[in-house]
């Protein structure tokens, strides 16, 4: 039974997942060092509440019970009764090991421990640890109160009742989850994903059509609801090239090399939406 959950990092995956966990009825910690992207990411999800409420989506009630749920955290060790932390920090391994050795002194010995990670291995993760049974992957999708899939990731590690858990925590926030049943790079959505989007950058880079005609030709052609080079955007093209490398270093397949045109926007800082410009330009 899960009866509190504890998000580490409040960007915009860590700020998504307390708000869903806390909406499900769970009271949940949401943890960062930097108390300002706490109070941001808290006062985001109560726009989204209240816009939900306006479009009679959810009740007053609802809104305010998940607001009372998320419980603004700047301490690891207020953490200490946490039966469930999903850790969405930095996309690199030496921090989230850091942080998972961390909480091993924290909390208790059967409190799960969930990665989001979109590429890293969970295998890798839990070796670090002192219990590397209860390490999982809980790979949630952006954005997260809107997308109805969570892959859940089986380290070589994970116990069967730590699966177990996770899975029925995600099933009580109303989601679908998918197993991933080894732990490869980019689990399943990922790994057909993000070289989607690679080859849509080489179509881009050998003049086949323009951004817009890439998108369009995808999004009517194939039903998806953006095309590929505005999902890039939107995931942040830094992520896509981080993934891209991961896939080329460890599967070892030129197959997964990453785009040429997509390795120079991010050299430009080009990073997508949440600057303001990556394929396309924004107006913030
Ligand atoms: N947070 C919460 N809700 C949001 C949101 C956000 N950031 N962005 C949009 N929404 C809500 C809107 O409020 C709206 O809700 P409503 O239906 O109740 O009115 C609904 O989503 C639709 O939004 P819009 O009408 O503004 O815009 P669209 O219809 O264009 O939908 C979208 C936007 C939901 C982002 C849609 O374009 C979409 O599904 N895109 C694909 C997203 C996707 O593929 N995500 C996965 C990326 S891969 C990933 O995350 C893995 C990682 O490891 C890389």
């Amino acid at each position: 039974m899960i009866s509190k959950v504890a998000v580490i990092g409040a960007g915009q995956m860590g700020g998504g997942i307390a708000q869903v966990y806390a909406a499900s009825g769970i009271p949940t910690y949401l943890y960062d060092t930097r108390a300002e992207a706490v109070k941001k990411s808290i006062a985001l999800s109560e726009k989204l509440l209240t816009k939900g409420v306006e479009k009679e989506k959810i009740s007053k009630e609802d809104k305010t019970r998940t607001l009372a749920n998320l419980i603004p955290v700047t301490e690891l060790s207020a953490l200490k009764d946490a039966d469930l932390v999903v850790e969405a920090i930095l996309e690199q391994l030496a921090p989230k090991q850091e942080l998972f050795c961390k909480l091993d002194e924290v909390c208790s010995a059967d409190t799960v421990f969930a990665s989001n990670t979109s590429s890293i291995s969970i295998t890798k993760l839990a070796a670090a640890t002192k219990n590397p049974e209860r390490v999982i992957g809980l790979h949630f999708m952006n954005p997260v109160p809107v997308m109805k899939l969570v892959e859940i990731i089986r380290g070589l590690q994970t116990s069967d009742a730590v699966y177990e858990r996770s899975k029925e925590s995600v099933i009580k926030l109303g989601k679908t989850a998918v197993t991933a049943r080894r732990d490869y790079p980019g689990f399943i959505v990922n790994r057909i994903l993000v070289p989607m989007i690679n080859e849509a950058f080489f179509v881009l880079m050998e003049g086949i059509a323009s951004p817009e005609e890439i998108d369009d030709a995808m999004r009517l052609g194939t039903n998806q609801p953006m095309g590929p080079l505005a999902l890039a955007d939107f995931v942040g093209l830094d992520t896509c090239l981080a993934i891209c490398r991961i896939f080329h270093n460890e599967l070892g397949e030129d197959k997964y090399r990453p785009c040429p045109l997509m390795v120079k926007y991010v050299e430009a800082g080009w990073f997508g939406k949440k600057v303001g410009r990556g394929v396309y330009t924004y107006f913030q």
